[in-house]
């Protein structure tokens, strides 16, 4: 039914966001910048829109969403929050972190939103839009990354319009957002769990709660369905084949470069891009699906990529690569 629709693409002035808070009301679906992805949101206490926004996705309907609030007094009225999780909110609200906590008694939010679990996950974005679209429409308001289910995570207004064109009512374009990769998601439902590493790096997190972070019990990372195991895996897909970790470039291989010195045989690549010669972790971060997507649109018989640190925003790198490369089923 969503595929017919006019996707309007406005500028974030005030009047849009009272149209968009408008819409999310009416339990229409838009896509706003945050600080990490694009979000396509829907009102997250309105079970008909959540459903509408699983069918513009194509996300397999088990997979639970975020909730996002203007500050951690709303997001209290959702979520149960422990002496872990009152510190992270303390430390990195508003920021790309996002909390698994227990439900509220009350807790608004719908159960498609959260897939019938009884937890949920919160987050307090920074970007100044995404704070006046939430303040403007007064209710939480849940978001995936604005991207077909499978796709990789929008980071400009023109990535969500490829895919979700004629699926959604609107686009509010803040220009490219500067995070780039999604927020951390940590579970406080015990000893805190890194669900899924993102914008906020694992050290910071541990310098707060002034331990390491628990791994999560198998079965419990956020990509790890049990019903599509494989398809989840693979969440972050391009897709031209990939080869990681990749030192040399053999000819019409697409190169996806990290630093100053490039591969052997980069002169030959079918085209290359740079995440950061600098070698900037958070540059490269900012880059990583633009760069991911413009390579593979450039009809290689593989897009290799060298090799990132494995520290601060290089662990988020390197998972979502890791995911990308994932076999397809
Ligand atoms: O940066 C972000 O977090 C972006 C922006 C738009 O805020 N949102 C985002 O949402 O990345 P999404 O739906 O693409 O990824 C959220 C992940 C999913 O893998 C989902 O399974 C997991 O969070 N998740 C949501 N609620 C959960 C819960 N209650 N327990 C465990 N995992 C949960
Ligand atoms: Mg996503």
């Amino acid at each position: 039914m969503t595929a017919s629709m006019v996707t309007r693409l406005v500028k974030p002035s005030t009047a849009a966001i009272a149209d968009a808070a408008r819409i999310l009301a009416t339990g229409g679906l838009l896509a706003f910048p945050t600080e990490t992805v694009y979000g396509l949101g829907a009102d997250a206490t309105n079970g008909a829109a959540v459903a509408r926004l699983y069918e513009a996705k194509g996300r397999p309907a088990f997979n639970p969403l975020i909730a996002h609030v203007t500050d951690a007094a709303a997001a209290r009225v959702l979520a149960r929050f422990d002496a872990d999780a009152a510190q992270l909110a303390q430390a990195f609200w508003p920021g790309p972190l996002t909390l698994v906590l227990p439900k509220a008694a009350g807790c608004a939010v719908s159960d498609l939103a959260t897939a019938g679990l009884d937890n949920v996950a919160v987050r307090v974005p920074h970007h100044a839009t995404a704070q006046a679209l939430l303040a403007a429409f007064g209710r939480p308001v849940v978001a995936p990354s604005a991207n077909r289910s499978g796709h990789v995570s929008p980071t400009t207004a023109a990535h969500v319009l490829a895919d979700l064109g004629g699926r959604i009512d609107l686009i509010v374009d803040g220009g490219a957002t500067p995070v780039g990769v999604e927020s951390t998601i940590v579970a406080c439902l015990g000893e805190p769990v890194l669900l899924r590493p993102g914008g906020t790096s694992r050290e910071g997190i541990e310098r707060v709660l002034g331990r390491p972070l628990a791994e999560p019990p198998a079965g419990m990372a956020v990509e790890d369905s049990p019903l599509a195991p494989g398809m989840l895996a693979s969440h972050y897909a391009p897709r031209t084949a990939m080869r990681l970790n990749a030192d040399h470039v053999e000819p019409g291989e697409a190169l996806l470069a990290f630093g100053a010195s490039p591969a052997k045989g980069a002169e030959k690549a079918a085209k290359a891009l740079n995440l950061s010669a600098g070698g900037d972790l958070i540059e490269a971060a900012a880059n990583l699906f633009s760069h991911l997507r413009a390579l593979d649109a450039a009809g290689a018989t593989r897009i290799v990529v060298m090799p990132l640190p494995h520290k601060g925003l290089g662990e988020a790198i390197n998972d979502r690569l890791q995911r990308a490369a994932a076999p397809r089923v």
